[in-house]
């Protein structure tokens, strides 16, 4: 039996008010539940499903991260170190597990799909939302010509999150 139940919808408090972060944190998501609904319990079948997707989900998560990166650095974002340090290490952490699969570790795909979800998610509600609430704090601010980015960067309609 595919392994629905625990898969994860998104919500508009998931937004960071920019359409193309929004867009990849969907796809990321959208890969999570890809795993759950492919965690039949069968080793064998779960290793080829593995094995067809996981080079492109890594690439989709380091593109995603490089967006991100790219809109910190143009806005000079303060905790832009420190939030690229727990990319590249979970980037790392995803690369060793993978390694780790192919050389024979027992794969449970829906231990790796709780893994990624839970990892996502609270990224999203906590790292993620400080650049997020960084970005629309200085898009707001009227032009100095110092910041490279503007509401219209951001691309509106923002969501906000507070309601
Ligand atoms: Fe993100
Ligand atoms: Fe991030």
């Amino acid at each position: 039996m595919a392994n629905t139940a625990k898969q994860v919808m998104w919500s508009a408090s998931y937004s960071m008010g920019v359409k193309i972060i929004d867009d990849q944190h969907k796809g990321l998501l959208d890969f999570v539940n890809d795993l759950y609904s492919h965690s039949t319990g069968n080793e064998k079948e779960e290793r080829l499903y593995f094995k067809e997707v996981i080079q492109q989900a890594v690439e989709y998560i380091k593109t995603h991260f490089a967006t991100e990166e790219k809109f910190m650095i143009a806005t000079k974002y303060p905790g832009y170190a420190a939030h690229k340090k727990t990319h590249d290490s979970f980037t790392l952490t995803v690369i060793d597990s993978v390694k780790e699969y192919e050389t024979g570790k027992r794969l449970v795909l829906e231990k790796f799909a709780r893994f990624l979800k839970d990892w996502v998610l609270s990224h999203i509600a906590i790292e993620d939302k400080q650049y997020s609430d960084y970005f629309w704090k200085i898009a707001t601010r009227k032009a100095d010509g110092k910041l490279s980015i503007t509401t219209a960067d951001l691309e509106i309609p923002y969501i906000d999150r507070t309601k």
